[in-house]
C-alpha cells in the first residue's frame, strides 16, 4: 500500500520540525519545498531526516526541492512559508509579506494537488487561512489553520506544572483567533475528570490563562532570534494524523464558520472533527457569558484583520 504524500511548503523550522515528527510516526511520504533563493537546504534537511530512519526506524521517504512538480498529487499540504516574528514584533506585524507569500504558495498548490487537504500554519493565521482559501478556492472544509491545539497544549502544560499532574490527564479547550484575544475555556477545562475550576482559585487561573495568551510571545523574548516550533510542529503533526488516519479527532481549530457562532464567513478557532474529509464537522456549544463576551472580542479582531489584509494590494 502506497503511503499518502504530505507536503510541507517552508522548510524552515516548524516545517522541517514537521516533517521530522511526521516522517517518525509514518504518516505519509513527505515533500519538504523551499524557495529557490535558500539552494539545496530543503534538500539537505531531507537527506538528513532520511539518514535517520534506520536508527529511529521508520520507512517513510523523504525529499526535498524548490519545484512543485515534486508536490503533485499530495494528500495534505502544510503551508508554513513565509516570516516569523522577532521580539517587539506581533503575529500581525507579518501581515503584508506573509499574506503575498501564502496566496503564491496557495496558486501552486491550486495548480498541482486539487485534491489536497490545505494546513496553514504561517502567521497573522486566521488571515492567513482565509487568503489561503481564497486563492485556492479549495471547498472551506478542505483548508483550516492550526492554532488552537498548540495554544491548548501551552495552557495544559501550565495547568500540569502548576497542578504537579501528568499532562495527559488534563483535557482543556481554546477557542477564537491565535492572538492576544484567544478565549481559554476553564468551563471546558478538566483534571482526570474533575473539572479545573475546582482544583485552581479564580484569581491563579486567570494568571495561567494570561501566561497562555502570551505564550508565542514567551518564547519569542527567550529565543531572540525566530518563534517557538518544537510544540507549535507536533500539533502540526497531530492534525496532519487526524487527516490521514481518518481518527475523527475533536480538537480546536481554524475553521471557517459561517452561521456556526455567528462569526458569518471566517475562519476562527471552535472545536471541530478533523478526519480524512478535513473539517467534517463543528461543534456549536452554548457559551457561558463571559465565554462569549471574549469570543466576540476575538471575532472582532479576526475581522479587524481579514479586513486590513483585503486592502492591502496583494
Ligand atoms: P522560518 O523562518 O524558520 O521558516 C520559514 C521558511 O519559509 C523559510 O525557510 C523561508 O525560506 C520559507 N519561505 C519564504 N517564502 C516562501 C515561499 N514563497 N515558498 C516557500 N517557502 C517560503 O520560520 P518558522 O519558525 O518555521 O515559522 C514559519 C511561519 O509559521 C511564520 O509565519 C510563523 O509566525 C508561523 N508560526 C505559526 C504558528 C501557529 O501556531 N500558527 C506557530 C509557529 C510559527
Ligand atoms: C506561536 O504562538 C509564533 O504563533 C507562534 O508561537
Amino acid at each position: 500500500m502506497s503511503r499518502p504524500k504530505i507536503s510541507i511548503i517552508g522548510a524552515g523550522n516548524v516545517g522541517a520540525t514537521t516533517a521530522h515528527w511526521c516522517a517518525a510516526a509514518e504518516l505519509g511520504d513527505i515533500v519538504l519545498l523551499d524557495i529557490p533563493q535558500v539552494g539545496d537546504m530543503p534538500k539537505g534537511k531531507a537527506l538528513d531526516l532520511m539518514q535517520a530512519s534506520p536508527i529511529m526506524g521508520f520507512d517513510s521517504k523523504i525529499i526535498g526541492t524548490n519545484d512543485y512538480a515534486d508536490t503533485a498529487g499530495s494528500s495534505v499540504i502544510v503551508i508554513t512559508a513565509g516570516i516569523a516574528r522577532k521580539p517587539g514584533m506581533s503575529r500581525d506585524d507579518l501581515l503584508g509579506t506573509n499574506a503575498k507569500i501564502v496566496g503564491s504558495v496557495a496558486a501552486e498548490i491550486k495548480a498541482t494537488s486539487p485534491e489536497a487537504i490545505i494546513i496553514v500554519v504561517s502567521n497573522p493565521l486566521d488571515a492567513m487561512v482565509q487568503r489561503v482559501q481564497q486563492v485556492s478556492g479549495f471547498p472551506q472544509k478542505r483548508v483550516f489553520g492550526q492554532a488552537g491545539v498548540l495554544d491548548t497544549a501551552r495552557y495544559r502544560t501550565f495547568l500540569a506544572m502548576e497542578l504537579g499532574v501528568s499532562v495527559e490527564d488534563i483535557t482543556a479547550l481554546l477557542m477564537g483567533g491565535h492572538g492576544d484575544t484567544m478565549v481559554p475555556m476553564p468551563s471546558c477545562t478538566s483534571v482526570g475528570g474533575i473539572p479545573v475550576t475546582r482544583l485552581i482559585d479564580p484569581k491563579r487561573l486567570e494568571e495561567i490563562v494570561d501566561r497562555t495568551r502570551k505564550g508565542g510571545a514567551e518564547i519569542v523574548g527567550l529565543l531572540k532570534t525566530g518563534s517557538a516550533y518544537y510544540a507549535p510542529a507536533a500539533a502540526t503533526t497531530q492534525m496532519v494524523e487526524a487527516i490521514v488516519r481518518d481518527k475523527k479527532r475533536l480538537i480546536p481549530v481554524a475553521a471557517y464558520c459561517d452561521n456556526e457562532y455567528g462569526v458569518g464567513g471566517y475562519y476562527v478557532g471552535v472545536p471541530a472533527i478533523v478526519g480524512a474529509g478535513g473539517v467534517e464537522r463543528i461543534i456549536e456549544l452554548d457559551l457561558e457569558p463571559q465565554e462569549q463576551v471574549d469570543f466576540d472580542k476575538s471575532v472582532v479582531a479576526v475581522k479587524e484583520l481579514v479586513a486590513a489584509m483585503n486592502n492591502l494590494s496583494l
